[in-house]
């Protein structure tokens, strides 16, 4: 007791006014202490994890999974699923395995397994895979999760929603679902290992093991550091396009589509810097008649983020229209998809409208649908400043409040869902699966070198 004394104030009418002054310096120190230990602690999770596809390739991909004790992977893989007649193993026992199957055939089927030399842990019609498609005469279609890492009620009722809608529109000899995106914030709050268990590789886990998943870098997910160690990224042209060099930045060719994969996160977003220049090159490159690109931050939004707003998001919505969509649009970007806000918001055909909400000049940028009432049709003229459409989808968890009144969108609704895109042909159609199972928007964009260019300068 005497010695806790020392630490006290002298006594006097002085201690009652200094001891919640003590209080306060005690509490900022273990603060300080304790923050840094528990985001150390966030980083580990020792508990199973099931197989997940990363880095898909023509010919290769990789299988993500975890073991609650060190263990020597072993998987079995082959053409039938009763037949799986080829088997890779690691080299040695360990808890978080990577294994990378190569040598595969390009868009096709294969079935896998997955255990030890003692037996098989995962195994069963769920445990597939399709390789990338070369050929650009395939469809494609792709699921968006939105800011999805929340273990919600609502998250559930969207994802059920998704794999009831994929069920009854199967395609014939194509697989359910070829590739699975999000628009990042992956788990909340702020994407811990056990976060991402919970809120992410668990509710999705049927998923994550028949369709390779590539999340985008979000603000929680950056919050930690093991965003970069659960999921692997294409640096080096694994997937297609050009080598980025990072796994921040990289592209990914499936038949039709060339999918860009940008980091509004982290990465500086002004001229001459690494990415920009990558960005340029790659769609300068570009011979696939689609191009998706995805990130994190909407240049445009009136949801729980105003991008007219220069001080949300550390003015991140404003670089990225001045800095990076007139590279996305000169190089002929149809589709571009982010979240953040935590909506779902979809706008016309747009081109050339880098400033505020307020400066929109609606006959130089905006192309207004062909067909009003439940599918919206735009036609676009191939090629740079073609018109790109803008999706803010940012709502496969919860949906939060916002005015929702940006004049470039043609829909905005703050309801949980989910985006489904098929690509095939010269037609690309999207649908927003609500949670309540009804389709909230439904848009369709046609290439067709007939079409009126925009007349803004920009061409
Ligand atoms: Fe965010």
């Amino acid at each position: 007791m005497s010695r806790l004394h020392r630490f006290l104030p002298p006594p006097g009418p002085a201690r009652w006014f200094l001891l919640p002054v003590y209080a306060l310096v005690l509490l900022v120190v273990l603060y300080a202490v304790g923050r840094p230990v528990h985001v150390w602690l966030g980083n580990f999770y020792s508990g199973p994890r099931a197989p997940y596809l990363q880095m898909p390739a023509t010919t290769a991909m990789t299988l993500r999974w975890q073991t609650a004790q060190a263990e020597t992977g072993v998987v079995r893989y082959g053409l039938r699923p009763d037949r799986l007649d080829r088997q890779v193993r690691e080299a040695g026992p360990r808890e978080s395995h990577r294994m990378r199957l190569t040598g595969l055939q390009p868009d096709t089927r294969y079935y896998y397994a997955v255990g030890n030399p003692r037996g098989v842990r995962y195994a069963g019609a769920g445990y597939t895979f399709r390789t990338l498609a070369a050929s650009s005469r395939v469809p494609v279609r792709f699921a968006v999760l939105g800011d999805p890492g929340d273990p919600t009620p609502l998250q559930k009722k969207a994802r059920n929603v998704l794999t009831a809608w994929l069920a009854r529109h199967a395609r014939p000899d194509r697989p359910r679902l070829d590739l699975l995106l999000t628009t990042g914030d992956n788990a909340y709050r702020s994407g811990t290992n056990s976060q991402f268990q919970r809120g992410f590789f668990e509710p999705y886990a049927e998923l994550l093991r028949q369709v390779p998943v590539i999340p985008a870098y979000g603000n929680h997910d950056a919050r930690r550091h093991v965003f970069f160690k659960l999921f692997d990224f294409p640096a080096h042209g694994e997937s297609g396009g050009v080598p980025s060099g990072s796994e921040h930045y990289f592209a990914l060719d499936d038949g039709p589509l060339h999918l860009v994969v940008l980091d509004s996160t982290s990465e500086p977003l002004r001229p001459g810097h690494p990415m920009l220049d990558w960005l340029r090159r790659d769609l300068a490159a570009n011979t696939h008649p689609w191009t998706v690109a995805v990130m994190h931050h909407p240049p445009y939004t009136h949801g729980s983020h105003d991008s007219d707003r220069r001080r949300d998001s550390h003015g991140r919505m404003f670089e990225i229209r001045e800095h990076l969509l007139p590279i996305l649009e000169a190089g002929g970007v149809d589709l571009v998809l982010a979240g953040h806000s935590h909506m779902y918001e979809r706008s016309h055909l747009l081109d050339c409208h880098y400033g505020t909400s307020a400066r929109l000049d609606r006959k130089a940028s905006l192309r207004l649908p062909q067909t009003e009432g439940p599918l919206m049709t735009y036609r676009k003229r191939p090629g740079p400043h073609g018109g790109t459409i803008y999706a803010v989808v940012g709502a496969s968890a919860k949906a939060d409040r916002g005015p929702l009144d940006h004049p470039v969108m043609a829909v905005s609704e703050a309801r949980v869902g989910v985006l489904v895109v098929d690509i095939a042909g010269d037609t690309l159609t999207g649908r927003y699966l609500r949670a309540d199972g009804r389709v909230g928007d439904r848009f369709r964009l046609i290439r067709d070198p007939g079409a009126a260019p925009f007349d803004n300068g920009c061409q």
